[in-house]
C-alpha cells in the first residue's frame, strides 16, 4: 500500500470525532472493521457454522501453551477438538479435563496423523520439535497451526515452506499478534504516515519473577514412567532423564532459543506486521549476559539486538531481571506511536521550529527576525492546533490468542492463505537466530539471503 502522509487537518479531524464517542480521549477498536473476526462470537452474538462446516482438529502438545490453545478453540463455533497427544500423562489427564468430552489421546503423534476424523493440528511442542512435526502433518495432509519461534535452526524453516508448498497445505505460525486488532490499526497508522517517515523502532520487554525467567516448577509426579523421554528428547542429544530440562527446556539451547525465540519473536511479528517486512533484517549485533539465573542453563537472561531494516533500525531489548511492560515504539518524523497488547498511541509532532531559531545573535537582530517570524508563525485565533496523542484500545475481553486461532480455522475451512504463513514465520525466527549468532559469535550476524545462511 502506498504511504500517504496525514494532513494536521485529517489528523484533528479524526480525533475530534474520536474525543466525541469516548470521553477519555481514547477510541475502542472494532475487530470487525478488519474483516471476519473472533470478537463478536459471543454467546450474545454467535456466528453459527454449519455443521458441515464444522473443523475437527487433534492438538499436539497440551503443556502451557497448548492447554490455552485447546480450550480457547473449542469455544470457537463450529470448531471441534477429536484428538490429543502428549509425552506426559499429566498433560494427557489435561487434555482430557479441557475437553470435557471423550477424545482420542496417545503418546505417538502420528496416530493423529493418520485418523479421518482429525482435519487440522495444532502443535505446541518445544521448538526442537517444531520443524518434524510441521513436516509430517503437512506429508499427511493435515493443516497446522505451529507455535512460534517456527524454527529451532535456520535450515529447518525453508524445509517447512518446502513442505507446506508441495501438500498444498495451510501453515500457520502462533505469534498471535500477526492477529492483533491492536497491531492492524498500527499498521494502518503507520501506512498514513501518522509518525512520519520511521527511522527508528525501540521494543521493550521485561519480567522480574522466577516464572517469568522460566523456573517453572517441576511437577512431583514427572519420571520417566510417566514421561516418554526418548521421544522427547527427539533430534536433540540423547542424554539421561532430567526434569529439569523437560519442564524448563527454554533455558537450554538443544530445544529453545533463550530469550530472541521466546520473546523478541513477538516483538519482531509486531514490527514486521506494521511495518511490512517481508525478508529478515540485513544484520543483527547483540549485546548481553548471564547476570542473574545462574541455574545451569546455557542462555542470556538479558539481551540487546539492534537490527538493520531497510527503511529503519530496530532495536529491541528484553530482561529476565527487571520487570518492564512490553511495547513497541515507531520513531518518525511526524511523532511516535506507541504498540502495547492493549492499545496503540501515537504522539504527533508536526517538526516545526515554535519560536526563531536565532542562537547567539545579537538582541537587535535577534529582535528584528523576530517580530516577522511571529507575525508569520504564530497560531491565529481559531486555528487549530495539532492533537498531542490519540489512543485506540482493544474492545473489553479481547483476546489476540482466539483471534489468531478463528483465523486459522477460517484458513482451514474456506482454503484461504493463513495470516502468518510458513513464510513470513521464517522470516522472524530467522531475525531470533540472527540474535542469538550475534551475541554467541561476538560478531554482527548478516543475513546471506543467496545462500540461506547467517555468517559474520
Ligand atoms: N504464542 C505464545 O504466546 C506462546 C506462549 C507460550 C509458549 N509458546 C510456544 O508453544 C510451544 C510449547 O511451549 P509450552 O510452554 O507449552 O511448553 P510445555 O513444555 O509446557 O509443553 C509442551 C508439551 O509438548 C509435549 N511434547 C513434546 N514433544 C512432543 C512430541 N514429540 N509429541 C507429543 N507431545 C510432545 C510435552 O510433553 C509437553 O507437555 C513452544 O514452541 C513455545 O515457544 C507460545
Amino acid at each position: 500500500m502506498r504511504r500517504t502522509r496525514i494532513t494536521r487537518r485529517d489528523f484533528m479531524t479524526t480525533t475530534a470525532g474520536a474525543a466525541l464517542a469516548v470521553p477519555l480521549g481514547g477510541l475502542m477498536l472494532d475487530p470487525d472493521a478488519y474483516g471476519k473476526s473472533a470478537y463478536s462470537l459471543s454467546a450474545a452474538s454467535p456466528r453459527p457454522v454449519p455443521p458441515s462446516d464444522t473443523v475437527r482438529f487433534g492438538i499436539i502438545g497440551v503443556g502451557m501453551q497448548g492447554s490455552g490453545l485447546m480450550a480457547t478453540s473449542i469455544k470457537l463455533p463450529g470448531v471441534e477438538c477429536v484428538a490429543a497427544c502428549d509425552l506426559y500423562d499429566g498433560r494427557i489427564e489435561l487434555a482430557k479435563e479441557i475437553a470435557e468430552k471423550t477424545i482420542f489421546t496417545t503418546k505417538r503423534y502420528k496416530e493423529l496423523l493418520e485418523r479421518n476424523d482429525v482435519d487440522c493440528i495444532i502443535a505446541a511442542v518445544p521448538d526442537h520439535w517444531h520443524r518434524q512435526i510441521v513436516v509430517d502433518c503437512t506429508n499427511a495432509g493435515k493443516d497446522v497451526y505451529c507455535e512460534k519461534p517456527m524454527t529451532h535452526h535456520v535450515p529447518e524453516g525453508f524445509d517447512m515452506i518446502e513442505a507446506a508448498a508441495t501438500n498444498n497445505r495451510i501453515v500457520q505460525i502462533g505469534s498471535q499478534r500477526r492477529s492483533s486488532v491492536v497491531y492492524r490499526k498500527a499498521k494502518e497508522l503507520y501506512e498514513q504516515g501518522a509518525v512520519g517517515e520511521v527511522c527508528l523502532v525501540e521494543a521493550v520487554m521485561g519480567r522480574n519473577d522466577p516464572c517469568g525467567a522460566w523456573v517453572y516448577t517441576i511437577p512431583p509426579d514427572l519420571s520417566p514412567e510417566t514421561v516418554d523421554w526418548e521421544n522427547w528428547l527427539g533430534s536433540a542429544p540423547k542424554r539421561p532423564f532430567d526434569p529439569k530440562r523437560w519442564t524448563r527446556w527454554r533455558c537450554f539451547q538443544d530445544y529453545g532459543e533463550g530469550i530472541p525465540g521466546d520473546l523478541f519473536v513477538h516483538l519482531l511479528t509486531g514490527i514486521h506486521t506494521i511495518a511490512d517486512i517481508t525478508a529478515p533484517p540485513a544484520r543483527a549485533s547483540s549485546a548481553g549476559g548471564l547476570f542473574r539465573w545462574k541455574d545451569g542453563r546455557d542462555v542470556p537472561d538479558c539481551i540487546s539486538t539492534i537490527y538493520d531494516y531497510p527503511k529503519f533500525h530496530a532495536m529491541l531489548r528484553v530482561t529476565l531481571n527487571t520487570d518492564a511492560q512490553e511495547s513497541t515504539t515507531f520513531y518518525g518524523t511526524g511523532g511516535q506511536m506507541e504498540v502495547h497488547d492493549d492499545r496503540v498511541t501515537v504522539w504527533a509532532q508536526d517538526g516545526m521550529d515554535h519560536g526563531p531559531c536565532t542562537p547567539g545573535w545579537p538582541k537587535k537582530l535577534r529582535a528584528d527576525f523576530a517580530e516577522p517570524w511571529h507575525a508569520d508563525h504564530d497560531p491565529k485565533p481559531g486555528s487549530q492546533q495539532i492533537v498531542p496523542s490519540q489512543s485506540f484500545y482493544t474492545p473489553p475481553g479481547y483476546n489476540d490468542d482466539r483471534e489468531h486461532l478463528w483465523n486459522y480455522f477460517n484458513s482451514v475451512r474456506t482454503r484461504q492463505p493463513s495470516v502468518e504463513d510458513a513464510t513470513f514465520g521464517n522470516h522472524t525466527a530467522i531475525a531470533c537466530h540472527m540474535a542469538n549468532y550475534s551475541y554467541e559469535h561476538k560478531a554482527i550476524a548478516v543475513w546471506n539471503a543467496a545462500a540461506k545462511e547467517i555468517k559474520s
